[in-house]
Formats: structure tokens, sequence, C-alpha cells
């Protein structure tokens, strides 16, 4: 599949039916909860989908822009913002390409199962994207889970590729944590792969 095949199958996603829960990943909330004394500050979902993870900052009073090229599901996370009366920037772009002009406190990348040259990319364009002090924070399905639901096996990433496609002087704090499986993936165990990057 090209890149823009890619992109047409997500419109083509996003145009069918609601994809995701709506609600916020475990791992983002677990990681705003363990910073109790951090005043909301502004953030930037890169690859957002539906906006649930933005939406939810947004609840909690970030300043929150997401970003994400599907879009239809740009339609979608502006109905659901508007739904649970927050406010949040969306912007259709490559993320690519796309050059951020703003910086923020937190910049998220969750669950983006693309080919290498693509996530690399994205990685990059996240970085740039944070704020002198900011946080970095990557997930996905973890690599090497044999038989686990999720993406094939060249869409998983390694904490390593992260770190050798970001480069000096990002430091990575990495963990894998276990958690049950939703939506598509119910009644299964899931695995993630969660990294905190800050420089
Ligand atoms: C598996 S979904 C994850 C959505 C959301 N982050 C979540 O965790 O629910 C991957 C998202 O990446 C987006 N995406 C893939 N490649 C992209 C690109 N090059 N530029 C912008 N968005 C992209 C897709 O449209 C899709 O919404």
């Amino acid at each position: 599949m090209t890149d823009a095949e890619r992109h047409q199958a997500w419109e083509a996603r996003y145009g069918a039916s609601a994809m995701w829960t709506g609600k916020v990943n475990a791992h983002l909330k677990e990681w705003i909860g363990s910073h109790p004394d951090m005043s909301p500050g502004t953030a930037i979902d890169l690859a957002c989908g539906e906006g649930g993870d933005a939406i939810w900052l947004a609840t909690r009073g970030w300043h929150v822009t997401g970003v994400d090229f599907a879009r239809a599901a740009m339609v979608r996370a502006t109905a659901a913002a508007e739904a649970r009366g927050v406010e949040a920037t969306w912007v259709v772009a490559d993320l690519t390409t796309w050059v951020a002009e703003i910086s923020a406190d937190l910049v998220t990348v969750s669950f983006l199962h693309e080919p290498e040259h693509v996530r690399a990319a994205v990685w990059r364009s996240a970085a740039r994207a944070v704020a002198e002090g900011g946080t970095l924070l990557i997930t996905g399905h973890a690599p090497d889970v044999a038989g686990a639901p999720g993406p094939p096996a060249e869409m998983r990433f390694t904490a390593e590729e992260v770190v050798s496609a970001l480069g000096a002087p990002w430091r990575a704090d990495v963990r894998e944590a276990r958690r049950d499986g939703i939506g598509r993936h119910a009644g299964h165990v899931v695995i993630d792969l969660i990294m905190t990057l800050t420089r």
C-alpha cells in the first residue's frame, strides 16, 4: 500500500463508522495522574483519531490541539468536543510533513502503527513540537508479541527505534504494561509499550 492509499483507507474507515471508544487511553490518564502538582498547560495530540485523548485533556483544563490527516476523523472529533462542551483545535494535516506552529508542554502520539518511514517522520515532528522542559509521550502496542491482537509485526516499533529516530538529547523512560483489550480487542490481554521522553 502506498502512503496515499493508507490515507484513503483511514478516511474510508472513519467515514464508515466510529472507530474508537472515545475514552482517554489508560497510559495518558496515568501519566497525568502521576503529576498531581502539574497545572494544565498546552498539549498536542498527533494522529489523534476521533480525539478521545485530546477531549479528555480539554475537560481537565488543557489547551489542546489534535492533528490527524483523516478529515473524517476530525469531523467526528469536532462533534465529540462540542457534545462534551469543551474547546479544542483540530488540524487536518499529514504529520510526515507537518510543522508545528506552536510548541506544547505535552505532545502525545498514541497507537500510530504505520510503516517505519511514516512513524519515524511523525515522531520527529512530535519532538520538534515539544516546548522547553516539556514531555513527549509515545505509546503503542508492544513489539514482538506473537499471537497478540493488534497491528502486524512490521507496524509495531521498539523503544530503540524511537530513540534512534529522535537521537540526542532525548532521554526515554520505557516500560511495558498489560491491560484488558477494549473495542475490537475485548476479551484479549494487550501489552503496550509506553515511552516518556524528555530532553
Ligand atoms: C490507530 S489510530 C490511533 C488514533 C488515536 N491516537 C488513538 O489512540 O485512539 C492511528 C491514527 O493515525 C492517523 N495517521 C496515520 N498516518 C498519519 C499521517 N501520516 N498523518 C496524520 N495522521 C496519520 C490515522 O488517521 C489514525 O487516526
